[in-house]
């Protein structure tokens, strides 16, 4: 069962307009905060953006990708520094587990990346974000208009698994 859940997680790309309805939104943020932590210190905080204007704004500062202005919202994760042992992996832990509930529940997600750096300063500067919460992406999210296939068998690649050594 959980690998079937996992095998149909994918990247999505392409939102239709419609809502997500802000209960969906709570369990998504519910997965992230089930995942686990490094010393269990519990770093993350997350920020909901539905408003069309700060979207542009996380647009701007970004890479830019369509799915981001078009999504009808994105999840941004937030590791506070100051707390976490180690905000990257918790932040894709989080990630993943979200991603992983959004396909639950029907709903398209995409890691648009955030990089160190200049990428990260205007992130923070649009959003408000404290210096001392790093940030590794954020989550588009919406109904999709179309989805990859799951991923089946055929990309399983058992030459890549050593056995006792390399
Ligand atoms: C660290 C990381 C960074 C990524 N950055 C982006 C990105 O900036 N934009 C994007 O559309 N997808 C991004 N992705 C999604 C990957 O491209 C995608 O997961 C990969 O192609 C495999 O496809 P799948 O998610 O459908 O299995 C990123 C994924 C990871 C793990």
């Amino acid at each position: 069962m959980i690998l079937d859940a996992i095998s149909h997680r994918r990247a999505c790309r392409s939102f239709k307009a419609e809502s997500v309805p802000p209960a969906l939104i709570e369990e998504l943020i519910k997965a992230a905060q089930f995942a686990p932590t490094a010393r269990n210190r519990r770093p993350l905080e997350f920020i909901i953006v539905t408003d069309q204007k700060t979207k542009q704004a996380i647009h701007d500062a970004l890479v830019p990708q369509d799915s981001v202005v078009q999504a009808p919202v994105i999840i941004v994760p937030m590791a506070d520094t100051k707390v976490a042992s180690k905000p990257r992996e918790d932040l894709a832990l989080a990630t993943e587990n979200i991603w992983l509930q959004a396909t639950h529940l029907q709903l398209g997600c995409v890691w648009k990346h955030v990089h160190d750096g200049e990428e990260q300063q205007k992130l923070r500067a649009a959003l408000g974000i404290p210096e001392n919460f790093l940030v590794i992406n954020v989550l588009p999210i919406g109904y999709p208009t179309e989805m990859p296939t799951p991923y089946t068998d055929a990309e399983f690649d058992s030459k890549k698994i050593h056995r006792e050594k390399w």
